[in-house]
């Protein structure tokens, strides 16, 4: 399987990081193909909400320069694309979020007939850390994705939070079995 990971993350040894490190070795030791990308080092622009892209649908057709637009030919080739974030202010961090934004570009006609997607029946899946419970704080987060496969007629391929996390050296093995566990569940 191809495997995208997109890292909305700043901290390279943060507890997302970590997290999601482990989902890497094991995505890799089980066989797939796997890319990681740091989207807090790119350059993306916010979506412009121009539509031009509507105009393109069998090519992303988003009509700006930067570092979107590799990326966004990237999760059009990925089987699985894997989100990661850690929680800010109730949502996903800045980085990962203007990047979903873009995935605007992706698809035309949501909510008529003539709805079609490049990503049509691609694999997701989200994994965000947290300071504090899932109960009254990350719960939006995940609202907020269970919906995205929608216009992306995507399928949801699942969901992990962590919270209570601090450092990364607070991380139990419970908790190492517990990503191993999402990321071998999440390829089949
Ligand atoms: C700007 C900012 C906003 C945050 N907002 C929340 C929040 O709303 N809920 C929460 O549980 N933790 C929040 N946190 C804590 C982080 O989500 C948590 O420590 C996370 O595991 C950090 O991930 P990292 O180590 O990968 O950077 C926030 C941290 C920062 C820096």
């Amino acid at each position: 399987m191809k495997i995208l990971m997109l890292h909305g993350g700043a901290r390279k040894k943060g507890n997302t990081a970590t997290a999601a490190g482990w989902m890497e070795e094991e995505f890799i030791s089980a066989g797939h193909e796997v890319e990681s990308i740091s989207l807090f080092d790119k350059d993306i622009n916010g979506c412009l909400a121009c539509a031009k892209c509507k105009d393109i649908p069998d090519k992303v057709g988003c009509i700006q320069k930067d570092d979107a637009a590799e990326i966004l030919d990237k999760m059009v080739a990925a089987d699985l694309v894997v989100f990661t974030s850690p929680l800010y202010f109730w949502g996903l961090a800045g980085p990962l979020k203007t990047f979903i934004d873009r995935t605007y570009s992706l698809y035309i006609d949501y909510h008529k007939p003539t709805h079609t997607s490049l990503v049509e029946g691609q694999r997701q899946a989200l994994l965000v850390t947290g300071a504090g419970p899932y109960e009254n704080n990350a719960e939006p987060v995940f609202t907020a994705f269970n919906r995205l496969q929608s216009p992306h007629k995507a399928v949801k391929a699942g969901e992990l939070y962590l919270g209570r996390c601090t450092t990364p050296d607070n991380f139990d093995a419970a908790t190492r079995e517990q990503v191993l566990d999402f990321a071998r569940e999440i390829v089949t």
